[in-house]
């Protein structure tokens, strides 16, 4: 039987914690399915790459397109260009993208010009917010892809809208939840030893949206409100490397470095240590996608600093509050989680560990290698 050549694309963080899960699936129907896990090299510091590839215990990526950074157009056609060459030279039966990033993008939109199926693991999340890079990554990667994989009921209504197939979409739940129900036991106190921190007792903060921190005065106020909330609480706030680099370029490392000692600054970590370092905060404030979806499933209530997001349920659900990016608005929102903390937060559905082999079980089916699994919560037409 000749076997099902999937080529997976990671680029950048996120993308990391998303294929994990869904290889170490495929690896479990070596008979069925050949996987090649292709890094585009979208991210490439050691904490940002090679530690959390660690830390998920991924393989070597048996491909690297080591593309590295650039404006929008640049990292895109830096991996269309190889992954062209290279989808023309291996011949995959499929392309496996997951999220929303620039190499998402790049590698859905080069499969489709060489007419390669691609299948597109959360898919349909949407800010209705086009400004953002993510949004146009989504809505592009979406429209180019054959499978589409949903995380929550709101993408399959955004693909429905948008005009895609009810047959092409599948509800298989969250494989972000995959990684981070195994991340949970593995994770070591050991980080907050390290920072001084006791469970309870301190927000964690990330930031990186380029809304937020390329901008100088938003990045201003963003921080003075982190100073004051830290005269509150503890904060820790690992700092990513976008950030990091418009901090200098704003001379506003004195800003932050002459802090306080309740503001707590790093570089970024790695997995596990977040996981952890979420796990036992009080509240998250962050304007990361993932970050919105994780402090959900662990009931930790989370602030998100932008005006919208793409994950709807993890509002519904009582973890997340959007409180956009004037300085008194978050001051205002983390104090009253010190105060009144949401009790009543619920899990979404299908955010159950098991999303990547209803994934893999599809699309053993696409290709006719299995019959239907018994319990499949598919919206699709073979309902
Ligand atoms: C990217 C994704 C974003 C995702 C985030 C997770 C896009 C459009 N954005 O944003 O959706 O949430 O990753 O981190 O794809 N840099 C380093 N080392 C690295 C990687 C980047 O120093 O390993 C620096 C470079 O100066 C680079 C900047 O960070 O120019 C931004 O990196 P880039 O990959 O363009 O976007 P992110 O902000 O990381």
């Amino acid at each position: 039987m000749k076997k099902i050549k999937i080529i997976n694309v990671v680029g950048a963080r996120p993308n990391f914690v998303k294929i994990a899960p869904l290889l170490r699936e495929q690896k479990k129907h070596r008979e069925a399915i050949e996987p090649i896990l292709l890094h585009t090299g979208q991210h490439y510091d050691y904490i940002m790459s090679q530690k959390i590839f660690g830390d998920l215990e991924l393989p070597k990526p048996d491909v690297y397109l080591n593309v590295g950074s650039g404006t929008h157009a640049e990292q895109t056609a830096k991996v269309m260009v190889p992954f062209e060459k290279y989808l023309v030279e291996s011949k995959p039966d499929l392309v496996l993208v997951v999220g929303d990033v620039n190499s998402t993008l790049a590698c859905s939109i080069t499969a489709s010009k060489l007419h390669i199926p691609i299948a597109h693991i959360e898919a349909g999340l949407r800010s209705f917010d086009r400004t953002m890079p993510e949004e146009v990554n989504r809505v592009v990667t979406d429209q180019l892809s054959d499978y589409l994989f949903v995380t929550e009921p709101s993408a399959i209504e955004n693909l429905l809208n948008e005009g895609k197939p009810k047959g092409a979409i599948n509800f298989a739940g969250n494989v972000m939840i995959d990684s981070l129900i195994g991340a949970i036991g593995k994770s070591q106190d050991s980080i907050l030893d390290k920072f001084g921190l006791t469970p309870g007792s301190y927000a964690a903060v990330t930031l990186h949206r380029a809304s937020n921190v390329d901008n100088k005065e938003t990045l201003i106020g963003i921080i003075d409100a982190l100073l004051k909330i830290s005269e509150s609480i503890k904060v820790i706030f690992p700092i990513h490397p976008r950030t990091d680099n418009n901090l200098r370029k704003f001379g506003l490392e004195q800003l932050i470095r002459s802090k306080p000692d309740n503001l707590i600054i790093s570089g970024p970590v790695g997995y596990l240590d977040f996981i952890a370092l979420q796990r036992d905060a009080k509240m998250v404030l962050t304007d990361s996608g993932g970050i919105q979806e994780e402090s959900c499933f662990m009931k930790i209530p989370c602030l998100t600093l932008r005006p919208n997001t793409e994950r709807p349920i993890t509002i519904d659900c009582g973890s997340n509050r959007l409180v956009g990016i004037e300085p008194i608005d978050i001051i205002k929102s983390a104090m009253e989680i010190l105060v009144n903390p949401p009790m009543d937060i619920s899990t979404p559905k299908y955010w159950d560990g098991k999303a990547s082999a209803r994934i893999i079980d599809e699309i053993l089916w696409l290709f006719g290698v299995q019959s239907k699994a018994e319990e499949m919560p598919l919206i699709n037409s073979r309902r």
